[in-house]
């Protein structure tokens, strides 16, 4: 498929000038259409009159179209409007079964919400955690990977891992890692918070039963909003809230007292947070998930690949070690310092830049996104510059 090149989009974002964000790993910038949207909400909750019963159904059906558009899910109904992503691996946690004696597969410093309520079902249920460690190595991801493969066997009950390491933006092969998984029965979970949105994402190829998505970094949503698609083994399970908007014929608001024992139809809708109609936040990221269905998740990966090559270059030539391009992501990576570069050097030549990184022990993660340009990373191939040689003189340079 032919990816139409993106340009930079600084003007869709109210980034001051001086700002060198590259960390949308962390928190996304809000769009400046996500923030007018955020506005006109909480001006709908000045006056209440506006608010319809009926809204309180459409407004995360509008989401659940579109997130279900931007991962190829066929079946809007099949997404549920959560506000984390460690509720939605707490939903999968709950239903997903695993036996004593089998295992759950996890990856080495995954993030901790997607650790925690495994480790709970495993103590649980009698089950062990299976941590996949890479090799000691500066390009380990191919490795990785095979290990991942070699761990899934017969007693593996779910394997739940990211698409992309949230430290240093290592790639796992999600299409070979869901096969296997199917072959042996296991059920696959995918966090997809540090990928989705910048990283395309095809449900229909990689067939997980669950994929989990905060929207507050490549969704560039709110805090506290989120998606997840649930796949077929969420069928007539049990939500972790019993809303009263999820229960069938909650539309009637003058019948809620007719308590119903059946859920509205749909895989993933019983599965909603409470107060999942957010008439502040929902439009927020609806007009955030407007622009990443207009930019395609495959251009903005594009137009990080074609900012990223520079830096990686340079890194390489200073001495940083980086994953092989085949097994890192372009929108996260990791740069591993060379040994005898001084930490607090590096970050008084990003201060002096106004550059916004993340510091990860001995690596610096990069994550950039369509509102940067050349000179961001420009500034940072200096500054790198600047720490190396620390002599070398410092200072911003303009956009
Ligand atoms: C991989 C990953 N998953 C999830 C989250 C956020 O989890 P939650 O939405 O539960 O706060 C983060 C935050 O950094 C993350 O890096």
């Amino acid at each position: 498929m032919k990816i139409d090149q993106l340009q930079c989009q600084r003007e869709e974002f109210g980034l001051p000038d001086d700002v060198r964000y590259l960390n949308c790993a962390y928190l996304s910038p809000l769009p400046r259409v996500a923030e007018e949207a955020g506005i006109q909400g909480m001006l709908r909750e000045r006056v209440p009159t506006g608010i319809r019963s009926s809204d309180f159904f459409t407004q995360a059906d509008e989401i659940r179209w579109r997130f279900a558009r931007l991962v190829g899910a066929a079946d809007p109904s099949r997404i549920a409007i959560i506000p984390s992503a460690s509720y939605g691996v707490a939903v999968a946690a709950r239903n997903l079964g695993v036996e004593k004696g089998q295992n759950i597969v996890l990856l080495h410093e995954q993030f901790p919400g997607n650790v925690y309520a495994w480790r709970r079902k495993a103590a649980d249920c009698g089950a062990e955690i299976h941590t996949v460690t890479p090799p000691d190595e500066p390009t380990r991801g191919a490795a990785w990977n095979e290990r991942i493969l070699e761990a899934i066997d017969g007693n593996t009950a779910i394997v739940t891992l990211p698409h992309v390491h949230w430290t240093d933006g290592t790639i796992f092969d999600l299409v070979a890692i869901g096969r296997r998984a199917r072959e042996v029965g296991a059920a696959l979970v995918i966090d997809g918070t540090q990928s989705v949105g910048a990283l395309p994402f095809d449900v229909s190829e990689i067939q997980p039963d669950a994929l989990i998505v905060a929207a507050y970094k490549w969704l560039l949503g709110p805090y506290s909003t989120g998606v997840a698609y649930l796949g077929p083994r969420f069928e007539g399970g049990i939500p972790l809230e019993e809303t009263w908007l999820g229960r069938e014929g909650s539309e009637d608001f003058k019948s809620l007292v007719d308590y119903q024992d059946e859920y509205q139809p749909g895989t993933a809708i019983r599965y909603d947070m409470g107060q999942r109609a957010n008439f502040i936040l929902h439009p927020m990221l609806q007009a955030s998930l407007d622009l990443l269905l207009r930019w395609s998740p495959g251009a903005v990966q594009e137009y990080c690949r074609r900012l990223a090559a520079p830096l990686i270059d340079a890194a390489l030539s200073l001495g940083f070690s980086v994953e092989q391009d085949q097994w890192r992501a372009d929108h996260l990576f990791g740069l591993r310092m060379p040994e005898g570069l001084e930490l607090e050097a590096l970050k008084a030549e990003l201060e002096a830049r106004q550059i916004f990184v993340s510091l990860r022990g001995s690596a610096l993660r990069v994550s950039p996104h369509v509102y940067n340009d050349e000179s961001d990373i420009g500034a940072l191939i200096e500054a790198l510059q600047g720490a190396a040689t620390p002599t070398a003189s410092s200072g911003p340079r303009g956009r």
